[in-house]
């Protein structure tokens, strides 16, 4: 572990970057661009529980809300998008719409995301859903409307042009950008400044990260921030909230 606020990283040397993916241990994938997992390795599931949707209030903010905007820095294997529909649709009423807007550099395949997600039976026809629906060729802003409830779009891009074209009334925000030690463009003074201009007052962000630079960007930003217990055995992770 070359990173002390994440599992995610380990002792690959970073290539140049390029979007190619490895597969290690049959289903994990691992980004030789980044030089990092798309998850922790313990169990990526339940980190995107405890990290980003705790992280963010979620799922008890929805009770009550007819809509909610989830943004996401990082798409990836679509996981945290798939569990974070699973708890929606548990809650959601008739007539509401969680709206989940990813933005990513390098889309996957849908062969690709099949067989990362298919790891965990739980989230089984969220995957199938999700990788059926999946076009051959993401470009643009891949929109679908997966059920009466739930919409996703993935801008594909890099995260500051899309979060910069996007509307304004995010309610919460995944920070998912591989461990800032590796990307650091993904936790930047501009984009976490460009997210903040986009959020709701009384909105949030959640994020496995834990690095001083990225503290500090999200605080200058203007987020109230605060530092929680991290995932399994990590330390610390930070979420924050816009005051109303
Ligand atoms: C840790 S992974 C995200 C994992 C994902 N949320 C999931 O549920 O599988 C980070 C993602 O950020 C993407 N990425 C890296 N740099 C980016 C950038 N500048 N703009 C947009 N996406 C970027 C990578 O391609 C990768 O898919």
């Amino acid at each position: 572990m070359t990173d002390p606020v994440s599992d995610r990283t380990d002792q690959s040397e970073t290539s140049a970057a390029s979007p190619e993916l490895e597969w290690r241990d049959g289903d994990m994938p691992y980004s030789t661009a980044f030089g990092d997992h798309f998850y922790c390795q313990t169990d990526g599931r339940l980190e995107c529980g405890h990290v980003f949707l705790a992280g963010n209030g979620l799922p008890e903010r929805w009770r009550g809300r007819q809509n909610f905007l989830i943004g996401e820095l990082g798409f990836g294997t679509g996981l945290n998008f798939c569990e974070t529909w699973r708890q929606w649709r548990q809650l959601a009423v008739p007539g509401s719409q969680l709206h989940f807007m990813s933005f990513e550099l390098y889309p996957m395949r849908a062969e690709e995301i099949d067989r990362a997600l298919s790891h965990w039976p739980e989230i089984d026809s969220e995957r199938r859903a999700l990788a059926a629906a999946w076009p051959d060729n993401p470009q643009d802003v891949v929109s679908l409307q997966l059920d009466a409830n739930t919409r996703l779009s993935v801008v594909c891009g890099p995260a500051l042009e899309g979060v910069n074209r996007a509307a304004p009334g995010f309610d919460a925000w995944y920070l998912d950008g591989f461990a800032p030690s590796r990307n650091a463009d993904m936790w930047s003074p501009e984009l976490m400044q460009t997210l903040y201009g986009k959020t709701v007052p009384g909105g949030t962000f959640a994020t496995y990260a834990a690095a001083g630079f990225v503290r500090r960007n999200l605080q200058a930003a203007g987020f109230a921030v605060e530092r929680r217990k991290g995932f399994a055995g990590k330390r610390e992770m930070l979420c924050g909230i816009k005051s109303a």
